[in-house]
């Protein structure tokens, strides 16, 4: 049984690498010391520390990782220890060439780089079991060693003939029998009618990549069997005894695995943020960055880990931007904010040599503590120090998102209405960014997950309808919610099947309309929305879309706004219907932000939904998390001039100056 405890302050730290430095003595003493004027108060070991623990096959040695695990925790810094399965030693792959990954076009890798092993291989399995095991036999007492971070970042696909054969066994017990999966993936189109089960390889240029269904279990399988992987990692731990909680560290908006799936089997998800702030408006990418916090948070409806960051310039960018200064207090802020309980750094040290050399880190090649850098750094640590009194609080979030990883596998992988971009992850951000606008923590959850706690429910673009997922929205419609689906939704049933008999499947009643076609739009081509007729919502702006227009027929519910263009001018584009205690409505086409915006707005005005603050300049992100007592409100400035901000009478700030303006690029944190 895992020891979950939430720490009591939050976690400052980073990825360590010692191992490089065990010909350096003078170096990690040094480091301790730097480490503690920054406030660090945890690092991350061991990511990729394999070959150094096991030089040769079966000859461990582990007394300089004791030795430093025990010297941090003298110093007040405690340990979360990975496992070293992210990238093997060269010996493993030399003696057993099974464990490196055969690509689609079925060519073996050579060793070399990381993550490049085969999820299914047993000799890996047995190999990371074995150093797993003799870890936690060694660590699992040790009260410096808070936490296991297994692995790192998950992800890619193998296609070895072991890999093929656990496909296929999970396909049978899975279908059960051929002719259901015939039937599944609609294999007598263009004739490919399986036969048996041993027919069946995973898709490849040279072979099979067209069939949808073919494509869509190949994705659910990488994640059972990355998966099933994974737990077998933890197993091995925890059959020493070991029970401090495990995480694993995620990626943005990565398409290769369902996390959703994944965090079922962790203690805490953590997952690794690197923002381009530079690329575009600061407050853009604090919106699409928080997007991610929310959806890692949602995971387990639980606090996570920001388990990686930059404190500076990556190295890995077409051109890696330094950030500016704030920006490194503001974002581990902004984490804290969305609900996370850690603000940690990819790397503490920055290494001499090898891929990473030129990545930012806290502690860089000058090695000492009068840097830009490393000031900010201490000052950060300093907050988060004082804010030790709020790790027990939580976000809570009245409205979600809906983001369905296999429903946006099957939609992405279709050939249809527009195979140069549906823009699906832009489709959710317009969504999710207009509630934030607005002033509401939201939660971005997948179909399996309960909505009786929401009032408004955003679904876009959800292709796929599965796990029920029609039922449930239509009980939280009949109950009093507020539901706002948009074009392209309930399609395909979960084997990626189209519907008949109309969509969106099963939930055409209660949004009163039927769609009935939809029109791909060229780059460059747009139609326009226009208010209609009697607009409950007083939307009274015109607005911009593309990409693609769904015409509906309307079957009960009202037009708020009807397209301006085309052959389907006067069509509806916008509706809402009355359907038991609730509201549904139907956006048809892709719209440009500002139409969001306004549309969340009025939605919320009219359904009596409180926003954390009343008014919300631009450039302002606000968020809140609520303790047992009071609320903390974080407000945000990711612009680079100060903004008036009010806030409540007597509400007593926490951290950051406040005279009625929020200082650019930094951070108010206030309790009422
Ligand atoms: C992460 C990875 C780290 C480091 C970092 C650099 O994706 O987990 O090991 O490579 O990127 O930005």
């Amino acid at each position: 049984m895992a020891n979950q405890s939430i720490p009591e302050k939050f976690i400052y730290g980073g990825d360590y690498n010692p191992e490089q430095w065990l010909d350096y003595p003078d170096i990690l003493d040094r480091d301790i010391e730097l480490m503690k004027k920054a406030r660090i108060n945890a690092v991350t070991l061991g990511v990729f520390s394999w070959s150094v623990l096991e030089p040769e096959e079966g000859e461990f040695h582990f007394e300089w990782l004791e030795e430093i695990v025990e010297r941090l925790y003298e110093n007040g810094i405690r340990t979360i220890l990975a496992t070293p399965s992210g990238a093997r030693p060269r010996w493993l792959a030399e003696k057993y060439p099974e464990v490196l990954r055969v690509n689609q076009n079925r060519g073996r890798n050579l060793y070399g780089d990381r993550h490049n092993h085969c999820y299914t291989s047993p000799v890996y399995r047995e190999k990371v079991w074995t150093i797993n095991q003799k870890l936690a036999e060694t660590f699992k007492d040790h009260p410096a060693v808070i936490m296991w971070h297994i692995s790192n970042e998950y992800g890619g696909d193998c296609h070895c003939p072991l890999c093929q054969e656990a496909f296929r066994k999970w396909l049978e017990s899975r279908y059960q029998n051929i002719d259901a999966l015939n039937h599944a993936w609609w294999t007598a189109f263009w004739s490919h009618t399986y036969n048996s089960f041993l027919q069946v390889e995973s898709p490849s240029p040279i072979g099979d990549d067209g069939l949808h269904g073919l494509n869509l279990d190949w994705m659910r399988f990488v994640t059972a069997q990355t998966t099933d992987f994974m737990c077998h990692e933890i197993q091995a731990l925890r059959e020493t005894g070991a029970c401090q909680p495990v995480t694993a560290n995620f990626m943005e908006d990565f398409t290769g695995l369902d996390y959703y799936e994944m965090a079922k089997h962790l203690d805490i998800v953590s997952w690794d943020s690197y923002p381009m702030w530079h690329r575009r408006e600061y407050i853009q990418t604090a919106y699409k960055t928080g997007m991610q916090h929310d959806l890692m948070r949602s995971l387990k409806q639980k606090p996570f880990l920001m388990m990686e960051s930059c404190p500076s310039g990556v190295n890995w960018q077409d051109v890696s931007s330094l950030k500016k200064p704030g920006i490194l207090t503001n974002s581990c802020l902004h984490a804290i904010a969305h609900g996370a309980n850690s603000a940690q750094f990819f790397q503490i040290r920055q290494s001499r040599g090898g891929f990473e050399k030129f990545h930012g880190a806290v502690i860089d090649h000058y090695g000492k503590e009068d840097t830009r850098v490393f000031r900010e750094v201490a000052e950060t640590g300093k907050i988060l120090e004082s804010l030790a009194k709020i790790t027990n609080s939580r976000v809570e979030a009245s409205v979600a998102v809906l983001c369905d990883m296999e429903s946006r596998w099957a939609m992405e992988n279709a050939r249809g209405p527009r195979n140069k971009g549906l823009f699906y992850h832009d489709a959710v951000l317009k969504s999710y960014q207009a509630f934030r606008k607005s002033g509401l923590n939201v939660d971005v959850i997948n179909v399996e997950q309960p909505l009786e706690r929401y009032k408004v429910i955003a679904v876009p673009m959800l292709y796929m309808f599965r796990a029920g997922i029609e039922e449930k929205l239509e009980d939280f419609v009949k109950n009093g919610g507020t539901l706002v689906m948009t074009y392209w939704s309930g399609i395909v049933d979960e084997t990626d099947l189209c519907y008949l008999g109309g969509t969106p499947h099963g939930l055409m009643d209660v949004l009163g309309l039927r769609s009935q076609e939809i029109d791909g739009l060229a780059d460059g081509e747009v139609n326009h929305l226009l208010p209609a007729g009697e607009n409950v919502l007083h939307l009274k702006d015109s607005y911009v879309c593309s990409h693609l227009c769904d015409l509906v027929q309307l079957r009960g519910a009202r037009a708020l706004m009807t397209y301006g263009d085309n052959f389907y001018k006067g069509y509806p584009a916008l509706t809402v219907h009355e359907y038991g205690k609730g509201l549904a409505y139907y956006i048809c086409a892709d719209a440009e932000n500002r139409f969001y915006d306004d549309l969340y707005q009025a939605i919320i005005t009219r359904q009596h939904i409180h926003p954390i603050l009343d008014a919300i300049p631009e450039g302002i992100e606000v968020s809140s998390r609520n303790g047992e007592t009071c609320e903390y409100v974080f407000i945000q400035n990711f612009t680079n001039a100060p903004i008036p901000v009010a806030i409540p009478d007597g509400a007593k700030i926490l951290a950051g100056d406040y005279a009625g303006t929020v200082q650019g690029y930094s951070t108010v944190i206030f309790q009422r």
